[in-house]
């Protein structure tokens, strides 16, 4: 299909080439998006061929978001794509979590699945890919941790120069970790996520470095794949309602942009429900839902999950257009409320990082009020991989989290280790108790 980059605001719809290297709308600032021109085929041999593809020994087919290359912006190019073979994540049932939030059943997309453990995968290999199109070799990210740890494998794996703003103290060392291990620049900044990336946007600028946050549009693109591969998975069954969690609102815009094309090239007739969920002390885009009006952001955003620690999502104009497209919407969820969700999900032998878990806290408020029906067809994704942030896991279930506020958080789904001497017969005394 032939695509160019256009600008998302209804009154401009100005267009760019693809090769601009540009991230906002030249002519009035806006967000911009990759729109399509014609039709990729006949929906029944697109899905002949994409399942035919998980036979294959090719890299790009062996990758699930390159594998639905007719969807992505990259007509003559994904030979050269930079794939560490991202995206074929599970659909996993979770009965306890389905009757914890309510439901009659649950299904988990599980992104943590991924390379480097989260979602940001499925972006990053198109991310990177546009750099090695554009002739770029330094590439940069602000990051809440996941964005970093996929940008840092994707740019080394492709022989580029990753570098990496986090915001100093407030990051998982999971996270960090990746990024050190992977090989990026990694520079710890004394501000938060949305004030550096203001800083990163003026640095890019003026360095000529090729900019992969979420505002870049290959990424939203790649994110598409989630939404193509969990329909693929489900033989183009769509679900009632697919619920994630919502931090910058990049992902949302993917899957309401994925979803409205597989339902122009008629893949699916029915589109599913969109329902974000954000953490209570990060939660301008539900706030901004609730009361309409002006978009406020949250100048301090807290939360305990910090992946989705963000008080002034980019893609929010975006992010308002797919819930009302999809006719979705959006919750916020207590610290408590993230971590007794975590567990349970843990206790499904599933687990996941804090901000996944929001998908299931929000769930269950949501069938409380009534919104999700108790035999609803849910699908919630989780975002990344329960080995991300260890420590908060450890200080859960012994009691020692605390909420931003520095209260307690109750350890009520605990399972603390018990110490025990080298000795047999005490220890089948403790079993046996
Ligand atoms: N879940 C996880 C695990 C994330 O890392 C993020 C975002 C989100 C949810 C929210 O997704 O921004 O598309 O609404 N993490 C970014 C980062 C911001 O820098 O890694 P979103």
């Amino acid at each position: 299909m032939l695509a160019e980059l256009a600008c998302f605001e209804q009154k401009c719809h100005a267009t760019f080439p693809l090769t601009d290297a540009i991230y906002n709308c030249t002519r009035c600032g806006g967000l911009l998006e990759v729109r399509f021109s014609g039709n990729p085929g006949d929906p029944e041999a697109l899905r002949k061929s994409w399942r035919e593809r998980r036979m294959s020994n090719q890299p790009i087919d062996q990758s699930g978001v390159w594998r639905y290359r007719e969807l992505l912006p990259f007509d003559g190019f994904s030979d050269k794509a930079v794939t560490l073979r991202e995206g074929n994540t599970p659909l996993l049932d979770g009965p306890r979590a389905a009757e914890y939030g309510g439901l009659d059943g649950l299904t988990f997309k599980h992104q943590g699945y991924n390379p480097t453990g989260s979602f940001k995968d499925n972006g990053m290999t198109c991310g990177v890919t546009q750099a090695i199109r554009l002739g770029k070799n330094r590439v940069a990210c602000v990051s809440t941790g996941n964005t970093s740890a996929s940008m840092a494998a994707y740019a080394s794996a492709a022989g580029l120069d990753p570098i990496v703003f986090i915001p100093h103290g407030n990051i998982s060392y999971g996270k960090l970790a990746q990024a050190l291990e992977y090989g990026a620049r990694t520079l710890q900044v004394e501000a938060n996520f949305d004030q550096i990336l203001a800083l990163v946007r003026e640095l890019a600028e003026r360095a000529g470095i090729y900019l992969l946050n979420s505002i870049n549009p290959f990424r939203i693109e790649g994110q598409k794949s989630i939404i193509f591969e969990m329909l693929d998975a489900r033989d183009w069954n769509p679900p009632d309602w697919i619920v994630l969690p919502g931090g910058n609102l990049g992902n949302t815009s993917a899957f309401g942009k994925a979803l409205r094309e597989l339902k122009q090239f008629g893949l699916i007739q029915k589109t599913p429900r969109l329902a974000v969920v954000q953490a209570e002390g990060a939660a301008p885009f539900y706030e901004f839902l609730k009361r309409r009006g002006e978009f406020h952001s949250v100048p301090e955003p807290q939360t305990l999950a910090t992946a989705i620690k963000i008080g002034d999502p980019v893609s929010w104009p975006k992010a308002l257009q797919e819930i009302s497209e999809s006719n979705g919407v959006v919750e916020k969820v207590s610290e408590q409320e993230i971590a007794d969700a975590k567990a349970i999900i843990g206790r499904c032998g599933i687990g996941c990082e804090p901000a996944s878990a929001a998908t299931l806290a929000g769930i269950r408020k949501l069938t409380a009020s009534a919104v999700i029906r108790r035999d609803a067809d849910v699908v919630a994704v989780l975002t990344g991989n329960v080995l991300k942030d260890p420590d908060y896991i450890y200080k859960y279930h012994t009691g020692q989290l605390k909420d931003p506020e520095n209260k307690s958080i109750q350890s009520r789904f605990g399972n603390k280790p018990v110490v025990v001497p080298n000795d047999a017969a005490a220890i089948l005394k403790i079993l046996e108790a």
